[in-house]
């Protein structure tokens, strides 16, 4: 049997120095678990247009298509603000989920128990917490058409287009009641009723994915009255399902809650393959702090926990998965911090491979 193939794309800014842990952590997971990964790497963003012209190369796009699984960094910074849209680094990134039709984002905010102080919000508010977006990814105003920036009459007029076609409300739709079906049961749907069309039909169809979800709880909310909701008292939702602009709000609204953005990870998924694997690419939510980038500041840690979503998600490794979120855990607990994670007071903070070696120290006592 072939083992499992893994396409990494480090990326721009602090992708390639947190993704360097991964590949440790992969390793570590190779020689000590038997789980032996044909990896290999390539170039997205901003450092693909450095050496391409564009910031995905189609035989790139033709190894992300055919790997099991792809691990993303980060793209993106400050010197590629001036390039046309076309070739901006993230065009790449939105161009790999949109061919891999990666329509089901998975957003996880867990709040981890060493770090509740962290959090904006009191202490009793984000403790504990443990929630999940669901974002769609490939469709809304993200892609519509019509697009562009045109002449009209003697001013120019930027247009993008929020369109949903039921098809594509249902099946991420069903991809968020399979989930709540496997944590708490229940699951709350988030647009705009009261203002857009595509929000009535996203409310209806969402509506009638559900009657195939006798089990699960469903309820609706205004994509507003969520925020509000969200930063009010967060632990009444287990599972949250919305289109891809909402999502990309109430996902960092969600991950802020936690504490740092440098947590989190992310999975999107699409529709399985001739080997039964959903196609698949995970990626931390944070970006590519182009101001910290090179210096050993970076968190590793949404970039592993994404590894071990990918674990759960794309090899049915669950209880490995679980293994490696505990090492993380066990970290934090311990106190070790890197620099986004000090508060006010200070101390010494621990170097991106500083936390990679204590993840791997974790990882042999867990043994
Ligand atoms: C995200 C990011 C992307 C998005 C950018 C980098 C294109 O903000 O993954 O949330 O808007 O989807
Ligand atoms: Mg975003």
């Amino acid at each position: 049997m072939t083992n499992p193939s893994l396409l990494i794309l480090p990326g721009d800014g602090i992708g390639p120095e947190v993704m360097a842990e991964v590949r440790r952590i992969i390793d570590w997971f190779g020689s000590r678990r038997g789980l032996v990964f044909d990896v290999s790497e390539d170039l997205v963003g901003g450092c693909a247009y450095d050496k391409h012209g564009t910031p995905l190369h189609d035989d790139t796009m033709a190894r992300a298509q055919a790997a099991d699984a792809v691990l993303l960094g980060a793209v993106g910074g400050p010197q590629y603000d001036d390039l046309d849209f076309s070739v901006k680094p993230e065009r790449g990134l939105l161009r790999l989920r949109k061919e891999m039709d990666l329509f089901s984002n998975l957003r996880p905010a867990q709040c981890f128990d060493a770090l509740a102080d962290f959090s904006s919000l009191k202490k009793d508010v984000v403790a504990g917490l443990d929630i999940m977006i669901v974002r769609e990814l490939t469709s809304g105003v993200y892609f519509g058409e019509p697009r562009g920036i045109f002449e009209e009459g003697n001013e120019r007029v930027g247009i993008n287009t929020q369109r949903y076609t039921e098809s594509e409300i249902a099946r991420v739709a069903k991809s968020a009641f399979d989930l709540a079906m496997k944590r708490d049961k229940k699951l709350c749907s988030m647009e705009k009723a009261n203002v857009m069309e595509s929000g009535i039909l996203w409310r209806e169809v969402v509506t009638e994915v559900s009657k195939e979800y006798p089990e699960v709880e469903l309820s609706h909310m205004y994509a507003d009255a969520g925020a509000m909701q969200l930063t009010r008292w967060p632990k009444q939702f287990d599972v949250i399902v919305t289109d891809n602009l909402f999502g990309d709000l109430l996902s960092d609204l969600a991950a802020m809650l936690t504490g740092s953005l440098g947590m989190l990870p992310s999975a999107s998924l699409g529709a399985p393959m001739a080997n039964g694997r959903p196609k698949a690419l995970y990626e931390p939510v944070h970006g590519s702090a182009p101001d910290i980038a090179g210096q050993g500041k970076a968190n590793p840690i949404a970039c592993i926990l994404s590894f071990a979503m990918a674990l759960r998600y794309s090899f049915d490794q669950g209880d490995e998965a679980t293994r490696l979120e505990s090492a993380v855990e066990r970290v934090l607990a311990d106190g070790l911090r890197t620099a986004d994670l000090m508060g006010p007071e200070g101390g010494a903070p621990v170097s991106t491979s500083g936390m990679g070696d204590a993840i791997l120290a974790a990882l042999d006592a867990s043994l």
